[in-house]
């Protein structure tokens, strides 16, 4: 039996977590974001993986290069990140996401604003989307901590089949969190 996923030897997946804020990047708060995200995939994820986490202003090109770095050098095959969403004229994390995707998965932001509008009437505000660089996905969530498990449990059952599709590793989930669904 291939158990590639949990067996001794097993991939290690790695896992890029991107705080995007002036404000924590500062130090004027403490990134409350980031550890939301790496929470939820500590309850989530039962094959191993390990976090490379970063904390960095709303700057387009910075964005840019974290998520480039993240991705083609320390090959993370999942990359999630959190803040400058909105419509603030800082709030440039999409635009520097789109400008480092192959493709763009539009489905993901879709599902995700149509689970967050019945807890916030501002979920519309947010452009949070998702994407392909490569073997990696990239997910954009909104900066609120309440915002990353409410949109991450929208989509993350998809998660592991469009690791699978773009030749990254195999990602296992606690089915009593997430059912990930695989037809693939
Ligand atoms: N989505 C969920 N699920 N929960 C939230 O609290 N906050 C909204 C929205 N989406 C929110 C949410 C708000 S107030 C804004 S301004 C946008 O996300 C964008 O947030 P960001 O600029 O911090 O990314």
């Amino acid at each position: 039996m291939d158990d590639s996923s949990t067996g001794p030897g097993a991939v290690i997946a790695r896992i890029g977590i991107v705080s995007v804020s002036d404000r924590a990047a500062r130090g004027e708060y403490e990134d409350r974001g980031g550890p939301a995200v790496e929470a939820y995939l500590r309850d989530v994820l039962t094959s191993p993986w390990e976090a490379a986490a970063r904390v960095i202003p709303d700057e387009k090109e910075l964005i840019q290069a974290t998520l480039v770095e993240l991705v083609d050098a320390v090959g993370c095959c999942l990359v999630i990140a959190t803040g400058g969403t909105g419509p603030a004229p800082r709030d440039v994390t999409p635009e520097a996401t789109a400008a480092v995707l192959e493709k763009e998965l539009v489905g993901f932001g879709e599902a995700m604003r149509a689970v967050s509008r019945p807890h916030v009437p501002t979920a519309i505000l947010s452009r949070q989307t998702a994407g392909v660089r490569g073997s990696a996905l990239i997910i954009t969530l909104p900066g609120s901590p309440k915002a990353v498990a409410e949109c991450l449990d929208a989509v993350f059952a998809a998660v592991p089949d469009c690791v699978d599709l773009i030749g990254g590793p195999r990602l296992e989930t606690d089915p009593d969190r997430v059912k990930a669904h695989r037809p693939h």
